[in-house]
């Protein structure tokens, strides 16, 4: 899990790295210490042999000779001086030479092949050296030498390296991480921090998010994303105002509807009318009335939002009823649909008006189609008040609700059966009364008529 995040990646990958870099620089300085191993023996050996020059016949006492030699780290030494002088030095050797190498024109590739053939070499060989004498002290030195301590330097070079290297990668690593950490990873942990604190709620401008890191590609990425939110939000806010205009007017247009209707129908009387000139304008007002119907229906195609919260004022219960009935008695066409409010008394309610009247004008005006488009009937509007709220009944004695309409009761665009009718009616006078925290609900359906009751509390 860690491996797969941002900061683990980074520590396993400068380990790598670095180890691989010092494993480039490993195969070149081993190459590099052996030659100087070689090269200081050689110097040694020429300081060694310069001391015959002090005797007669380039002769020295034996024991010397081996001290000499043995200081020098080699088994034997000539030192051509010149083409015909050369000084001597020599020892028993172990076995006879294994190897020869030239010092004065290495190639590098060949010093690299060496040194790793001098570290795998598994017997313990003499090898024989060929240099250039320092400071023109000769044509050419030669040494001899065992091969042995020569490789158990370079191995013990080599592990000085590798625990060298090891600690340098892990330090580079932990500073690496420290740093991805510092300016990578937590920022961007913070941008999806607050990518999901602003998902939460994008209507919420304070979410917005404040572009504050300092590296240059991840404040530029918190810049557009600032940019980003700040037209989401607005554009959001925008749509939900819309919305809300989108249900206020279908509210609208649905109640609006109500009234042209009950107009259409007092100007359907004008045409009976004795004065020429009123007679003649009622087609008129009917076509005009009718488009405004017409309009209402079209925008109530549209969808339904939330209805604005009630203002409550005190309203007398028999006011509103009395006003309702007149209204729907005006709009009654089949003679035989009757409208009547109950005496109440003197209650007041405090609800507000508009939507109550809304409310009850929806349902006598839902049992008044029903009752018109039948044998005719009754519709009585009741009413009464407990210790904690009001109660209005709308009761007629028609056919009752079809089924489908029981099914979708109180849905929008859903319980519609009637002609005609968009289905809001119903759903609207539901919100409205819950809007004032009570309840509406259909308390009695049957063939003998359906109760429609709210209870509105105080
Ligand atoms: N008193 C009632 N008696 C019988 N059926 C009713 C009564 N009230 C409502 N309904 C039925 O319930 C359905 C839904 O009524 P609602 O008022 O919601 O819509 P609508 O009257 O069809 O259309 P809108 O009121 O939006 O013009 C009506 O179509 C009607 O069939
Ligand atoms: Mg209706």
């Amino acid at each position: 899990m860690f491996l797969k995040s941002l900061s683990g990646r980074f520590l396993l990958l400068t380990i790598v790295f670095v180890m691989l870099a010092e494993i480039l620089i490993f195969v070149p300085s081993v190459a590099r210490f052996r030659v100087d191993y070689l090269q200081e023996r050689l110097e040694r050996s020429q300081i060694a042999s310069l001391t015959l020059l002090a005797t007669p016949n380039d002769m020295i006492e034996p024991e010397l000779e081996a001290e000499l030699l043995e200081n020098a780290g080699v088994l034997n030494i000539v030192l051509r001086r010149d083409s015909i002088r050369e000084l001597i030095l020599a020892s028993p050797m172990p076995s006879t030479i294994g190897e020869s190498y030239d010092l004065r024109d290495p190639g590098a590739l060949a010093l690299i092949r060496d040194a790793f053939a001098t570290m795998v070499a598994d017997e313990d060989r003499v090898i024989r050296v060929l240099g250039q004498p320092v400071k023109g002290a000769g044509l050419m030195i030669e040494v001899a030498l065992e091969e042995a301590p020569l490789r158990d330097a370079l191995w013990d070079y080599g592990r000085r390296i590798l625990v060298l290297s090891a600690v340098i990668s892990a330090f580079t690593a932990c500073l690496l991480f420290l740093a991805v950490r510092a300016f990578m990873v937590r920022p961007i942990e913070r941008l999806i921090r607050q990518i999901k604190k602003y998902e939460e709620a994008p209507e919420d401008a304070r979410r917005i998010i404040q572009p504050k890191a300092t590296v240059t590609e991840i404040f530029e990425a918190e810049t557009a994303l600032h940019s980003m939110e700040t037209q989401l939000s607005q554009s959001l806010r925008q749509k939900e105002r819309l919305a809300a205009l989108g249900g206020a007017v279908s509210k609208i247009s649905h109640d609006l509807r109500n009234i042209l209707t009950t107009t259409q129908l007092l100007a359907d009387r004008m045409e009976h009318s004795d004065d020429p000139r009123v007679q003649k304008s009622a087609p008129k007002l009917l076509n005009s009335l009718s488009r405004a119907v017409n309009l209402c229906e079209s925008t109530l195609a549209f969808g339904k939002a939330e209805e604005a919260a009630p203002s409550l004022r005190s309203v007398s219960m028999q006011q509103m009823f009395d006003d309702v009935v007149e209204a729907e008695t005006l709009a009654l066409t089949n003679g035989a649909v009757e409208i009547v409010a109950a005496d109440v008394g003197d209650i007041e309610m405090q609800v507000d008006e508009d939507q109550i009247f809304r409310v009850v004008s929806n349902l006598v005006r839902n049992a008044r189609q029903v009752l018109a488009a039948g044998k005719g009937g009754q519709i009585t509007l009741q009413g009464s008040q407990e210790a904690d709220g009001w109660t209005i009944t709308v009761r007629d004695n028609g056919p009752g609700l079809p089924p489908k309409a029981l099914e979708h009761i109180f849905k929008p665009f859903e319980g519609n059966v009637r002609k005609g009718g968009t289905g809001l009616g119903l759903a609207i006078s539901a919100e409205l009364v819950g809007g004032h925290g009570g309840k509406l609900k259909l308390v009695d359906n049957s063939d003998q008529g359906a109760a429609f009751q709210m209870w509105l509390p105080k």
